[in-house]
């Protein structure tokens, strides 16, 4: 049994997006029961703000033998060819590899958001590669958050509205929003920032918006693809300083891609993608 004493988190994300062209083969669906089950000992009582009580050296998410094809112009094209990974707790963690490695198409599968053609994926005991799109979907909601390279942010709603406005998806009750969204916005620096709309603040700035939004809901997981592609040097490491400093505030993991050798100086492990499968691991 993995050690998750997690203080319960309500929850859940907008950024959810897109779906997968096709299922997992033999994908056997887990229980309504199941799914309970795991919730039981992944999660209890607390709040946004509760300590989470983990053991450090349980994987928060397993990747075992994964494989991932896509079918074009009736061929088939080997994208993943035998992923295996682990991701501790407070961990911060990049993918390296060339364009086309397949980078993106393991981030979704780690995010729930594809499944498998072979392979398991257990990500705070729930099974990935065995659940339905709405189990998955549960999961993703209250456990993870996802940043992306264009940042995200709905441009007519100030720093503080669209902070809020995840909260408000996430089902997270209004009394709670306030201090939350003030929280997040500490955090990631921007308190001085939050009546700004997003054409009003640096592309740094903005990306730190999507940051404090992504976290808001108190995710145990932040997926992020090429989060400081668009972003300068010094705005980069503004952004990779403020990922290490929400690890320790908020105890969560972070993975996510890059392209920047210099980005990746600070991660706790580099894993490099070449030809469907990880090098130097
Ligand atoms: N839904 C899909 N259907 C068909 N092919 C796909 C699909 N998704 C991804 N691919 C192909 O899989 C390969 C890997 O794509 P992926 O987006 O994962 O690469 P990446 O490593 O993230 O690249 P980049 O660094 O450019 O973002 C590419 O050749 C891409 O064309
Ligand atoms: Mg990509």
């Amino acid at each position: 049994m993995m050690g998750w004493l997690r203080s319960k988190g309500k929850t859940s994300n907008i950024a959810a997006k897109q779906d997968p062209d096709s299922k997992a083969q033999d994908s056997t669906e887990v229980s309504i029961e199941e799914i309970s089950e795991v919730e039981a000992f992944s999660s209890s009582a607390g709040s946004l703000f509760a300590p989470r009580l983990f053991d450090e050296t349980k994987p928060l998410l397993t990747v075992s033998g994964v494989e991932r094809s896509f079918s074009v112009g009736g061929r088939q094209l080997d994208v993943l060819k035998g992923i295996d990974m682990a991701l501790f707790p407070m961990q911060l963690i990049m993918l390296k590899g060339r364009s086309g490695s397949g980078k993106t198409t393991l981030l979704n599968m780690i995010g729930g958001l594809d499944q498998p053609n072979k392979g398991e994926i257990v990500f705070m005991g729930h099974p990935f590669h065995q659940s339905g799109d709405d189990q998955r979907t549960l999961v993703r909601r209250k456990e993870i958050g996802f940043i992306f390279q264009s940042f995200a942010l709905m441009p007519l709603l100030s720093a503080w509205e669209n902070v809020e406005l995840a909260l408000r998806m996430a089902n997270v009750p209004r009394s709670e929003w306030k201090k939350r969204t003030a929280h997040c916005l500490d955090l990631v620096g921007l308190s001085k920032r939050m009546h700004h709309r997003p054409f009003e603040l640096s592309g740094g700035e903005q990306q730190r918006v999507a940051i404090a939004k992504a976290i808001a809901h108190r995710p145990s997981l932040l997926l992020a693809d090429e989060p400081t592609a668009e972003l300068d040097s010094q705005m980069g490491a503004q952004v990779m300083a403020v990922f290490r400093d929400i690890i320790q505030a908020e105890q969560v993991t972070i993975c996510m891609t890059t392209h920047d050798p210099t980005i990746m100086e600070v991660a706790d492990h580099v894993f490099e993608m070449v030809d469907g499968k990880f090098i130097n691991t």
